[in-house]
């Protein structure tokens, strides 16, 4: 019998399995193919103060060992979710869920925060300060560590519910930005967001998506991710939350080894809607293939 239960700031999760933003919107339609219960919990999508369309399409473009995303924050709002979202989500996920924040200014990032600071079913706040798909906000507050501090500050004066900062890795020294999160109160660091890439479609000479560039995800950054959650790890002492092209139970045990504390799956739930409940369920064995009686024993264990 192994111990899959970790804490993530104070909360206690069954396992470290968590859907990333974007890839499992509110969850309706996994748990209609699966008990979503069985996750750890999972982070729904990034919401901001308004509503958002999203960019023109098209906004998904094959890539080798991935995909590049360019959605743009496509969400319903702040005051839908509060109001729709989050009742319904009642009906098939009991456990704390985490809810994702996006915006395009400090005061935004901090009143959309505000807003779920009342929302009983909302554990953690996972900030995302490295969206690399919109103009004028998202990835420009995480590429800088003295704006990526105010934003963390603003957010923390606006709740008391824990708060994730999630890092983008399109900068030159993530270790630096991870800090400045830290020092300014954040109770956890997420990372990593998608790496800026392009796809050239030939026959048109032109960029693929419509937004030209977008965010590259799936299993050709997972050793991106894990080598930054490595040196994030080095230099701070808040609770990791691993995430990058992570496909399977030891993926996520090397996440672990680098310094995280959980997990989330991206891009894999999109090429197979199962992957998470896989990944909990062949955990236990992967963690017995190497000797793991304990998860905990493991958080940062490579260094
Ligand atoms: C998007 O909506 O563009 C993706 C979210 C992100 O990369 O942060």
């Amino acid at each position: 019998m192994v111990n899959t239960k970790v804490s993530l700031c104070g909360i206690e999760l069954d396992n470290p399995i968590i859907p990333a933003s974007g890839t499992f919107g509110y969850g309706a339609e996994f748990a209609k193919l699966y008990d979503i219960d069985c996750l750890g919990t999972f982070s729904f999508k990034g919401t901001t103060r308004e509503p958002r369309f999203g960019n023109p399409t098209p906004r998904i473009a094959e890539a080798p060992g991935g995909m590049l995303n360019s959605v743009g924050l496509q969400n319903p709002g702040i005051d839908h979710v509060i109001e729709h979202e989050l009742p319904e989500m009642k009906r098939y996920f009991h456990k704390p869920v985490m809810a994702n924040v996006s915006g395009f200014s400090v005061e935004e990032f901090a009143e959309v925060c505000g807003r779920l600071d009342t929302c009983e079913q909302v554990g953690w706040l996972e900030v995302n300060i490295s969206c690399p798909n919109v103009h004028g906000g998202g990835m420009s507050f995480g590429t800088d560590a003295k704006m990526a501090a105010r934003v963390t500050s603003a957010v923390k004066r606006a709740t008391r519910k824990p708060v994730l900062m999630k890092l983008s890795p399109n900068v030159t020294d993530i270790a630096e930005i991870a800090r400045a999160c830290a020092d300014a109160g954040a109770d956890g660091i997420s990372l990593i967001n998608t790496l800026m890439g392009m796809r050239i479609d030939p026959r048109r000479r032109a960029p693929i998506l419509a937004n030209r560039t977008g965010g590259l995800s799936g299993g050709a950054v997972f050793p991106i991710a894990l080598r930054m959650v490595w040196q994030v790890y080095e230099v701070v002492d808040v609770p990791i939350v691993g995430l990058g092209g992570v496909r399977s139970a030891e993926d996520a045990i090397e996440m672990m080894l680098a310094g995280a504390t959980a997990v989330e799956v991206g891009a894999e739930n999109l090429v197979n809607p199962f992957a998470c409940r896989n990944i909990v369920n062949e955990l236990p064995a992967a963690m017995e293939k190497y000797g793991i009686r304990d998860l905990n024993e493991i958080i940062g264990g490579a260094h």
